[in-house]
């Protein structure tokens, strides 16, 4: 697919944006049928923003104390950059009902547990405690509750008896990486 025919998309980060990287050179392929046009990020200091700038992305920082205010103004830029997909990766902020609504069915997230076991944060040191044998990672859509939108795509990661948290959670992020692209393939072709 070339450029000016892929779905405008915009990736929403926090921290390290690894998601980010490899979704943006996923984008780049031709298989790819998205093009990464805007970065959004609640956190100025994400790591995510240095490669957003490098590569050139229009990035913009948002300051999430005034929650409405700030929904409203990422609705607007959304708009003025023609988005119609919004993929979460490593987004740490809750979007409200109105904002979810306006892009129903059209926002992505991952998240590192296999769902829905294991919503929300500190997934991997949970599954550790509750001497798991699996774990992995999700793909789905967002709706209103957390983590609980419909699964696009699931990978499971074996866990091993030497596994922290730590470990863990890097042998599943490898697996994110390959997954959010599987996910957004499945869903346009
Ligand atoms: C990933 O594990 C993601 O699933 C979780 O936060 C982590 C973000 O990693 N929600 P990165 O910022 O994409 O490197």
């Amino acid at each position: 697919m070339i450029g000016s025919n892929k779905i405008k998309t915009a990736i929403f980060i926090s921290g390290n944006g690894t998601n980010l990287k490899k979704l943006y050179k996923f984008s780049i392929s031709k298989k790819s049928p998205i093009k990464v046009n805007l970065v959004i990020s609640d956190n100025k200091n994400a790591k995510g923003l240095l490669f957003s700038r490098e590569k050139k992305i229009i990035s913009k920082v948002f300051n999430f104390k005034k929650k409405n205010l700030i929904e409203k103004k990422i609705l607007t830029n959304l708009k003025k950059n023609k988005i119609e997909l919004i993929c979460l990766a490593g987004f740490m902020k809750i979007l409200s009902k109105y904002f979810i609504k306006k892009f129903r069915g059209k926002i992505l997230n991952i998240h590192p547990s296999l769902l829905p076991k294991y919503k929300g944060l500190n997934t991997h040191q949970r599954v550790i405690d509750n001497n798991e044998k699996f774990s992995g990672c999700t793909v789905h859509f967002v709706n209103h509750k957390l983590d609980s939108g419909k699964i696009i795509l699931q990978k499971k990661v074996k866990i091993r008896k030497c596994d922290t948290s730590n470990s863990l959670a890097k042998r599943i992020l490898k697996e994110e990486h390959k997954l959010y692209q599987k996910a957004i393939i499945k869903i346009y072709n």
